[in-house]
């Protein structure tokens, strides 16, 4: 079984509480809060108020991605709005390692995103106090874009890393995923799959979610 966590920017926002209904009770592990401020990406999603009314209707937990220029300012806030995942990017964050320490201290668990040119080898002194890692397979931004293969070898490095060491360090993956690029991605060693489009665009969202859930290695 693969842990899904579906990205609610592609869902309705004009009726948030019919998505969520749905998502509450399909085989989501996770919910995806995709938060973008124009700078970091070059688009603008939704912010702390947009995240509070979904946290007051989600039962599971939300997985907050941050595509923000030092997200280390808002950890209180990410954290006030019941995120149990704070995930920020490395190529946001000067003082990576105060940054994840912060958000432990906040009570949260700490994953830290890559986009696609960044290699998994610049987490290599600091895989240790991670819960999660993102891989980004498209760079972020934008929902319904094109997975990117190379994706699949920095998958293949990451497993090795965390394998090694012994850890229990999972690994999300996030950008372009369907049921033919969540396999390849599940078989290279993923543990989490963020899927937007596939999810929301589909006749079926709940089969969707099950359908990816069902992947394994
Ligand atoms: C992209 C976001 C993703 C996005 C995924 O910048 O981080 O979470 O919503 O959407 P799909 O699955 O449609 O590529
Ligand atoms: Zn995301």
């Amino acid at each position: 079984m693969t842990k899904v966590s579906p990205s609610l920017l592609s869902a309705n926002f004009g009726n948030l509480d019919q998505d969520l209904e749905m998502l509450n009770s399909s085989d989501a592990e996770l919910l995806h809060i995709d938060v973008m401020d124009g700078v970091f990406v070059p688009n603008i999603s939704f912010g702390f108020p947009v995240m509070q009314a979904i946290n007051k209707k989600a039962q599971k937990p939300l997985d907050v991605h941050l595509m923000i220029v030092d997200p280390g300012r808002y950890v209180s806030q990410v954290r006030d709005c019941g995120a149990a995942i704070m995930n920020v990017h490395y190529e946001a964050c000067t003082h990576l390692n105060r940054v994840v320490q912060q958000i432990h201290d906040a009570g949260m668990k700490a994953a830290v995103t890559l986009n696609p040119a960044t290699p998994v080898e610049m987490l290599e002194d600091i895989i240790e106090s991670l819960d999660m890692v993102l891989l980004m397979s498209v760079n972020p931004g934008f929902a319904a874009q094109k997975f990117i293969p190379s994706t699949l070898r920095k998958l293949v490095r990451l497993r090795k890393m965390i394998d090694s060491r012994g850890l229990k360090t999972e690994i999300e993956v996030d950008g372009g995923i369907n049921l033919e690029t969540g396999r390849a991605t599940v078989e290279a060693g993923a543990d989490i799959l963020v899927a937007g489009n596939f999810v929301f665009g589909a006749p079926d969202p709940a089969k969707a979610i099950s359908d990816l859930a069902s992947l394994s290695r």
